[in-house]
């Protein structure tokens, strides 16, 4: 190790399949090359649990001077987090969180705001409040993690209200990937004549059931809202007429990695950083595109 990196910070990544996993690291490396005093060792969990815990041990016995993590799953992670925080490193949790609150710091996106922000929105694009009409297929994101039953419970806190509103699927998962979420499409499409919403735990999800109706000829009776926002995913989408609507869920790469040197330079941290959303449509998404060189 070079003399001149006091700061090592290790950070457990769960996969970097994900496109916005992939942003996420980038975020992180940008960030911390403006910190020539870190180190950074980012492993890949290769979206297996398994994985992810022996690759935060491994981070453990390297000694690190802080762990970041974004876990995979809550319960699974926990343990090896507590582990962590056992060994007095101060752990950072991204984006997902785990089943203890003995971390040093939270960083993410809220769930439960975006869930509502998409609820309010679908309401609004059925009919509006009081009014609303039509058949929802929801497709949640991975089963065991927060951010999955959060936007679930926001989003029902508006539509839940309207009697009009039916919802035509019960948890069915595509754990945030968009071949799963075609085929769950593809299945409500056959069982289904009418359906006049869908919502995607994540863009990519919301996307693959765009695929599967626009394969079947019905992409055009169907809107569309997804959450991730990546200028080159959601965003795009949104520009090209194909998602009604996406909502922001920016990575917690920079901001986590600032944190975590704030806190390794001896400055009092928050217990919770939370990032900020932007509703996406056809009016502001062209912009954002501008605004990323696209
Ligand atoms: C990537 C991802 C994002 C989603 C986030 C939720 O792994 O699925 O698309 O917004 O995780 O934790």
């Amino acid at each position: 190790v070079a003399q001149d990196k006091k700061f090592r910070i290790g950070f457990s990544q769960a996969t970097t399949i994900e496109p916005w996993r992939a942003q996420f690291n980038k975020d992180i490396i940008a960030e911390a090359a403006k910190h020539p005093d870190v180190e950074l060792i980012i492993t890949d969990g290769e979206d297996r649990t398994e994985k992810q815990v022996a690759d935060v041990e491994n981070l453990i016995r390297q000694e690190v001077d802080a762990l970041l993590v974004s876990p995979k799953e809550s319960a699974g992670l926990t343990g090896v987090v507590q582990q962590a925080i056992d060994a007095k490193i101060p752990v950072f949790v991204l984006d997902r969180n785990v089943e203890t609150d003995q971390y040093t710091q939270f960083v993410g996106g809220d769930n439960k705001l975006i869930g509502r922000a998409a609820g309010e929105y679908a309401v609004e694009l059925l009919g509006g409040k009081g009014k609303a009409q039509g058949n929802i297929v929801e497709i949640w994101g991975g089963m065991g993690t927060q951010p999955a039953h959060d936007r679930h419970d926001g989003f029902h806190e508006f539509t839940d209200k309207e009697p009009g509103i039916k919802n035509l699927l019960d948890k069915q998962s595509g754990d945030w990937k968009q071949d799963q979420a075609y085929n769950i499409m593809a299945t409500a499409l056959r069982n289904n004549e009418k359906i006049d919403l869908v919502y995607g735990h994540n863009d990519p999800m919301a996307y693959g059931a765009y695929l599967a109706a626009k394969d079947a000829g019905r992409e055009k009776e169907i809107k569309f809202i997804g959450i991730d926002a990546l200028p080159n995913e959601g965003v795009t989408w949104v520009s090209n007429g194909e998602l009604t609507a996406t909502f922001l869920y920016a990575t917690p790469g920079a901001e986590g990695l600032r944190q975590a040197v704030k806190f390794l330079k001896g400055e009092k941290v928050e217990k919770t950083v939370t990032l900020d959303t932007l509703k996406v449509t056809e009016e502001n998404a062209a912009q954002i595109m501008k605004d990323n060189g696209l």
